[in-house]
């Protein structure tokens, strides 16, 4: 019989292997060891490729599955792309909160489908590290606003294989309709902008 662990992962992993192969795909362009990822719920997908992960998460299923130690190291040893020993720590909390991790101490920030993680993590993030987001919840078009972020990559994803792409980006970004973003519009709206194209995810650099 499935553990509920199992059967979490399971539900999460519907799309068999989607994940680690977006993972993956970032890996190529991103080298990082330390990862925050706050609104994880159970995916714990990064860790099938980056050796140190943070979760973070307020809902009382992904503090369960995390607590199930056991369980997630078999998940990530049946699924990782290497051996090397894994550090995955798990924090049940709100992200707009104090989450008591030094300031600058990740290589990458993972924000999907979680709401504007850009706007209260970034300071985790180190200058030089990357900001992985897509567009569902709006947090693409915060990170566009803010100074401190600089586009270097978008994600494409086509019959479930992930292709980073590095060239023309200043092809993406572009509103459908001509309209100005605030801070404030998007928190009004609580979506994402619809933009003419539309890459599953895209890669930020923190620049200062
Ligand atoms: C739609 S799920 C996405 C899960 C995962 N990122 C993925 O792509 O499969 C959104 C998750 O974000 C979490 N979340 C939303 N707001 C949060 C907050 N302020 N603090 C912590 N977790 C939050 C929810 O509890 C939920 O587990």
């Amino acid at each position: 019989m499935m553990s509920r662990t199992e059967k979490l992962w399971a539900k999460q992993d519907q799309h068999q292997g989607d994940r680690l192969r977006l993972f993956s795909a970032v890996a190529t362009e991103v080298d990082a060891s330390t990862v925050l990822y706050p609104g994880s719920f159970v995916d714990v997908a990064p860790s099938f490729v980056f050796p140190s992960v943070v979760y973070v998460d307020n809902d009382r299923r992904a503090e369960q599955f995390f607590a199930d130690d056991g369980g997630v190291e078999e998940i990530i040893a049946a699924n990782t792309i290497d051996q090397r020993a894994r550090s995955v720590t798990f924090i049940p909390a709100d992200y707009q909160t104090d989450l008591e991790l030094a300031d600058q101490s990740f290589d990458l920030l993972i924000s999907l489908y979680a709401g504007f993680i850009s706007e209260h993590c970034s300071r985790y993030l180190r200058v030089g590290g990357s900001l992985l987001v897509n567009s569902s919840h709006g947090d693409v078009a915060m990170a566009s606003i803010d100074p401190q972020f600089r586009l270097v990559a978008v994600v494409n994803a086509t019959g479930g294989t992930y292709r980073v792409q590095t060239s023309a980006l200043d092809t993406y970004l572009v509103p459908k309709k001509p309209q100005s973003i605030t801070a404030e519009t998007l928190h009004r709206l609580g979506r994402g902008i619809a933009y003419t194209k539309s890459p599953f995810a895209y890669i930020f650099r923190r620049l200062g």
